[in-house]
């Protein structure tokens, strides 16, 4: 028989979108190990298929699902495939980022880089999280888990004394700052409805974007697996880490 943590998500659906490496892919194999169907949301074709058979090799329902966040013609097809094969749903976690600076002064940062970085991880998460939207709500109690960071955060970047004020990534971490606002714009909305949006921070996990500084990426999943099984009793509208909610 299996035990609750293996059946938990039994039944449900869920896309990650960047699920062929990192957390992403951690965040999948967590996901499918509770008995969810796990959607491998990945640009590149190899890669996606590589990913979701080494999960099935692990007995997990794993599928490739192409998706390039910064291509509406893909995100639409990839809800299209989604409506035909499953009809519905129930958990989407808006993983796909990009970093793509050097660590420079604001005053320095390339214009074109930040560009490209707000498609994929803003532009490209509102586009995903608006076409998949309608198949959320046809699941009982839909979940949207949106990747975020402590380094967008305000309080915690805010003045010489404050955690975060070291990093200069003016792209990345002001593009994950929209992403909260996001979440709480998207919560909003949808308050009169079962389904929950919440931000998670990872912290810092070893991954090509940290460039392999941090600590195991199946940590840094935890939190967002926690959020897109949350219960009907769980929040909305928040950004939470390992110990709880984190300051905006
Ligand atoms: N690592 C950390 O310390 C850390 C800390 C805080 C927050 N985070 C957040 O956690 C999430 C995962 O980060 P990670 O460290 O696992 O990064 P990663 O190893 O660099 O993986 C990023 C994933 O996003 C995909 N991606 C990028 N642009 C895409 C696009 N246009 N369409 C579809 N997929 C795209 C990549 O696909 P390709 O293989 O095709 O490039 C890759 O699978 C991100 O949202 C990141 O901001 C990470």
């Amino acid at each position: 028989m299996r035990s609750r943590s293996m059946s938990e998500a039994a039944g449900r659906v869920a896309l990650v979108t960047g699920a062929a490496r990192g957390i992403g892919f951690e965040i999948a194999r967590s996901l499918g190990g509770k008995g969810a169907t796990v959607l491998i949301g990945a640009r590149g074709a190899a890669a996606g298929e590589d990913a979701a058979a080494r999960l099935r090799g692990e007995g997990l329902d794993a599928h490739f699902l192409p998706i390039d966040v910064t291509d509406r013609a893909s995100v639409d097809a990839a809800a299209g495939i989604i409506a035909s094969r499953w009809g519905r749903l129930d958990i989407l976690v808006n993983n796909a980022a990009v970093s793509l600076e050097r660590d420079v002064p604001p005053s320095a940062a390339d214009l074109d880089l930040m560009r490209r970085t707000y498609e994929a991880n803003v532009f490209g998460l509102v586009a995903v999280t608006q076409a998949m939207l309608p198949l959320l709500r046809k699941a009982p109690a839909g979940r949207i888990v949106n990747m975020s960071t402590g380094l967008a955060s305000l309080k915690l970047s805010s003045g010489r004394e404050a955690p975060f004020s070291f990093s200069r990534l003016l792209a990345y971490n002001t593009s994950k700052t929209a992403v909260n606002g996001i979440t709480v714009q998207f919560a909003n909305e949808l308050l009169d409805t079962p389904i929950k949006v919440n931000a998670a921070n990872p912290g810092l996990c070893a991954t090509d974007l940290s460039n392999g500084k941090g600590r195991p990426p199946s940590e840094g999943a935890a939190v967002a697996v926690k959020l897109a099984l949350l219960g009907e009793d769980g929040p909305t509208g928040g950004l939470y880490g390992d110990d709880g909610q984190v300051p905006w």
